[in-house]
């Protein structure tokens, strides 16, 4: 099979579901395959190293120009962020968001997952008292968003509203399958949440408290850093999507592999240090997120091959970390494995900024499920979710006892 035949078949509903056996035909094609100039990509890379060193040379180039006047407003608010320019402005949004998004308000938040974690097991104990019980969306999904509207300070009645037009900007920012419907609905959504956004920030200005929007707009209005509203209001945007459905999928796709290790599970829940190595393995072997793109500036060579000017190159950080070259046996499922420095976070410039809080909500919440509930087990097929940019389950029926 050729690279641009397993491209397609990636993107194919058969090969979202399954695509590490695609990846181990990618590594045998090489670390990087050119493909055609009639694919969409002219690049894929899949080797560990190539991925790496990709992500961390700036002349492979993410993210664009500020958005123009006839943006639409998903675009225009996506376009505002960090995630989506080049630099400089990249750099400065970046900087104005670890002034205030620091290690110690992500340890100032370990107190409220551990409370947000054992009242969500409370109630998962009286919805799956008598039966099955949905994993994702009576767990995996409400711990997530309860830190984030903990850490951004949106009032809880709020989350619903929010859940349904996140995953409408999630939706159209998945590659491929982009309707018209998807994205009149995600441009709806961008103009509700931006239009939340701005009130939230104003009250927040006249009345700060201790979560995050009050301390970016303390930092921007001290002159400290230079970031627009309409800039804050954008990486809020992204910031509530980056961070949610990857956090979702980290806690449902940790279940399939431990629940089938009854002894790891053992460990687990009565070791932190286990915790947090099984945290990094599920990370590693069934990462949430797979692909991101990236652009070549000039003619670039990685992996053995010469991408050209202006090529588009698909990185599968997926694939990468399950390169022979770089992890003995990367199909076996081991916590115990000496380095599980796996790539699911990036690397380099655009390395994800909510990696400290994603892998505090793992290593928190992992043990404390598994001790409240030693029986737990999957009561039928979890059904895995459409996306191709994240990999996770929809739904994830379990029962508790
Ligand atoms: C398991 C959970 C998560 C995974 C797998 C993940 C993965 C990633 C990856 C791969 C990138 C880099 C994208 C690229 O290079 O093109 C990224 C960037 C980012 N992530 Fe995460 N993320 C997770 C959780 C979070 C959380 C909890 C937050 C926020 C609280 C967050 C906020 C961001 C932001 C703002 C960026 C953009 C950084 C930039 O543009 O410089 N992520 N994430």
């Amino acid at each position: 099979m050729t690279a641009d035949e397993i491209l397609a078949l990636l993107q194919t509903d058969e090969g979202r579901r399954a695509p590490y056996p695609l990846y181990e035909r990618l590594h045998e094609l090489g670390p990087v395959s050119l493909t055609p100039a009639s694919t969409a990509y002219a690049a894929v890379a899949n080797g560990y190293a190539a991925v790496d060193q990709i992500l961390r040379d700036p002349r492979f180039v993410k993210g664009g120009p500020p958005p123009g006047p006839d943006a639409d407003p998903v675009s225009t608010a996506l376009g505002n962020s960090m995630m989506f320019r080049t630099e400089p402005d990249h750099g400065r949004m970046r900087r104005a968001f670890h002034q205030a998004f620091t290690p110690r308000r992500v340890a100032e938040l370990e107190p409220e997952i551990v409370a947000l974690t054992d009242s969500l097991l409370d109630r998962l104990g009286v919805l799956g008292a008598d039966g099955p019980v949905d994993f994702i969306a009576e767990f995996g999904y409400l711990l997530p968003a309860g830190v984030m509207s903990a850490l951004l300070g949106i009032p809880a009645p709020d989350l619903e509203w929010f859940r349904t037009r996140v995953q409408r900007v999630e939706d159209y920012l998945d590659f491929g399958g982009r309707t018209v419907e998807k994205v009149a609905a995600a441009n709806e959504a961008a103009v509700e949440m931006s239009a939340y956004y701005q009130q939230l920030i104003a009250d927040r200005r006249v009345a700060p408290g201790n979560d995050l929007i009050s301390g970016l707009v303390q930092v921007i209005d001290s002159g400290d850093s230079v970031l627009t509203d309409e800039e804050l209001v954008g990486n809020l945007l992204v910031l509530f999507n980056a961070s949610f459905v990857t956090t979702i999928n980290l806690l449902g796709n940790a279940l399939p592999p431990l629940l089938e290790r009854p002894s790891l599970v053992k460990a687990l829940a009565a070791d932190p240090v286990v915790a947090e190595a099984c945290v990094e393995e599920v990370l590693r072997w069934d990462g949430t997120a797979q692909v991101v793109v990236r652009t070549a500036s000039e003619d670039l060579s990685v992996g053995g091959v010469t991408i050209p000017e202006g090529g588009l190159v698909l990185v599968i950080l997926g694939a990468a970390n399950r390169d022979p070259a770089r992890f003995p046996s990367p199909e076996v499922f081991d916590a115990e494995r000496a380095d599980k420095r796996h790539i699911t976070f990036g690397a380099g410039a655009y390395f994800c900024i909510g990696a400290v809080l994603a892998r505090a909500e793992g290593r928190l919440a992992l043990p404390r499920l598994f001790q409240r509930f030693p029986e737990l087990a999957l009561a039928g097929a979890p059904v895995q979710s459409a996306g191709f940019a994240l990999r996770g389950f929809a739904t994830m029926p379990v029962t508790l006892t």
